[in-house]
């Protein structure tokens, strides 16, 4: 079975997570979330993943060798493959060296349109009406070294209304968010098969 972690930020809700987890454990996708990495201890996405009773471990970047803790953490669980659903933090060369092609981000818009730094959450949505954008959704890519630039591997697309806010928007693409990344992940480890 597909070993998998979910790298989650450190204000994060845990939506995404707790949408990946299902999904693996429905049989949707054909892998195993077996780890949760949070930035803190007491943030809702790190009590959810207790409450769904997956190993979750605290690790900030903050904290001295992060890069090399990671690592072990991740090696540990035997992880072939990681979600990022939140991180908000770039991760260290050396995980992206370890698992090349293999580390999977979702995005709140339709990229390359309004990605890259400093559009992350509210902020991407105020750029998706503020461009006059009539459609909307999210993006599953690969992560590369830069920012929101790695080949997509799925986007889902909703619609913007015309009296939408950056709230009703964001919750619609949340929605679309947690029907595209368990789809993205079984996509990418069916295709180990
Ligand atoms: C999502 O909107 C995702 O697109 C972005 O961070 C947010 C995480 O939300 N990368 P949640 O913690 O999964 O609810």
């Amino acid at each position: 079975m597909n070993r998998v972690a979910v790298l989650v930020g450190s204000k994060g809700r845990g939506s995404n997570m707790t949408a990946l987890v299902r999904a693996c454990r429905s049989g949707e996708v054909p892998a195993e979330i077996v780890l949760v990495v949070s930035p803190r201890d007491d943030s809702p996405a790190f009590e959810t993943a207790q409450a769904l009773g997956v190993p979750v471990v605290a690790l900030s970047p903050k904290e001295a060798d992060y890069a090399g803790r990671l690592v072990d953490v991740l090696r540990g669980a035997e992880v072939g493959t990681l979600c990022l659903a939140g991180l908000m933090t770039k991760l260290p060369v050396e995980v992206l060296d370890r698992w090349p092609g293999r580390i999977l981000n979702i995005h709140p818009a339709l990229l390359p349109r309004h990605g890259g730094k400093g559009m992350y959450g509210r902020h991407v949505h105020e750029a998706v009406l503020a461009a006059g954008d009539l459609e909307s959704g999210c993006t599953v890519h690969i992560v590369t070294e830069n920012y929101d630039e790695g080949p997509i591997v799925l986007q889902l697309t909703c619609p913007v209304l015309p009296d939408d806010t950056p709230e009703t928007l964001a919750e619609r693409v949340l929605a679309l968010e947690h029907r595209a990344f368990p789809l993205a992940l079984k996509k990418v480890v069916e295709g180990d098969e």
